[in-house]
């Protein structure tokens, strides 16, 4: 069916201006598809949280538009059908965290047994009988998404849900992330945390200053992996590389090369260079971080 390969969240030109004058999120044209786990990368400050809300229908959009599971945002028929955390899970300190999601459960008029599924799913089911408020950050933000994930719902959407968490923590949520994505579900998580994304998402989005300047897989976020060379006399090393690679691929700097070539043509880069009087005294892979990547697309420092 022609509505399955559909994207699940699409936008067009969504713009959020906060006041009379700022831009907080630009034309942003989105796209998450079912089933998969979507990171959507950026800095303190770029939008994220501002677009997640309008997704859900938290907050209206200024212009352009939005689908989201087959409906306009905030649409109660689309609503049913996601789940969301959105900064930061809120709940009663003084009732347990199985009492707590038993109030959102039958408010979402979903069955008690649910509520016991969802406790196990997150892995909280021993710890289900204590007070919400003596609960450590990271077991917070896991009653946050067994809320969300109470009505089973197709897409899931976290905002930031490893904030606060310590290693560990980030750990354990990363790994309740990969289970819950597994399968049919779609999870768009935000993040400003690279390695987070890196190891959970099928797909990222990266938003700078309200912009989405990049969405793409991770590995072609990563892709452009070159070599990098050093050898000696450079001008001959210059030639010789330059006849194999074309001038667009070789690129010259402080005495070393940086060939925009798969690592595979090492041996063959080495040959030709002896070949050719260069001695080598450096050739190696370039592997790109994707914190490299996200300092070029944004041209901004990670925040912490
Ligand atoms: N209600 C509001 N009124 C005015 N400005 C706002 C409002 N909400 C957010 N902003 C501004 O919009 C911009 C984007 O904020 P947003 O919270 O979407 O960023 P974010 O990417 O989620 O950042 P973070 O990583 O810090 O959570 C920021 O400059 C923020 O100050
Ligand atoms: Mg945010």
């Amino acid at each position: 069916m022609a509505m399955e390969n559909a994207p699940i969240v699409e936008t067009h030109g969504l713009s959020k201006r906060f006041g009379s004058g700022f831009l907080a999120v630009d034309g942003v044209d989105m796209s998450v598809r079912r089933g998969e786990v979507y990171g959507f990368l950026g800095p303190n400050g770029a939008g994220k949280t501002t677009t997640l809300k309008m997704l859900v229908g938290l907050i209206g959009a200024t212009s352009g538009t939005a689908t989201v599971a087959g409906h306009a945002p905030g649409d109660p028929a689309g609503l049913a059908k996601i789940g969301c955390l959105i900064e930061g899970p809120g709940f009663y300190p003084y009732l347990s965290g199985r009492e707590n999601l038993r109030v959102v459960a039958d408010l979402a008029s979903v069955s008690q047994r649910r509520v016991d599924e969802v406790l196990d799913l997150i892995e909280m089911t021993s710890r289900a009988g204590r007070k919400f408020g003596t609960y450590s950050t990271g077991m917070k933000m896991r009653i946050g998404v067994a809320a969300a994930l109470l009505k089973d719902p197709e897409l899931l959407i976290l905002d930031e849900p490893t904030a606060g968490l310590d290693p560990q923590g980030m750990a354990e949520m990363r790994k309740l992330i990969t289970d819950i994505g597994h399968g049919e579900r779609t999870v768009l998580i935000s993040s400003h945390l690279l390695g987070e994304v890196q190891a959970t998402c099928d797909r990222v989005g990266v938003i700078s200053n309200g912009k989405l300047v990049r969405e793409s897989t991770v590995e072609d976020l990563l892709g452009d992996e070159g070599v990098f060379v050093r050898a000696e006399p450079s001008e001959r090393a210059n030639e010789v590389l330059t006849r194999m690679f074309g001038p667009a691929a070789v690129v010259h700097e402080n005495g070393h090369f940086n060939l925009k070539t798969n690592p595979a043509q090492s041996l063959a880069i080495n040959r030709q260079l002896m070949a050719s009087g260069v001695a080598v005294s450096e050739l190696r892979p370039v592997e790109r971080s994707l914190e490299d990547v996200f300092f070029q697309l944004t041209g901004d420092k990670q925040g912490s």
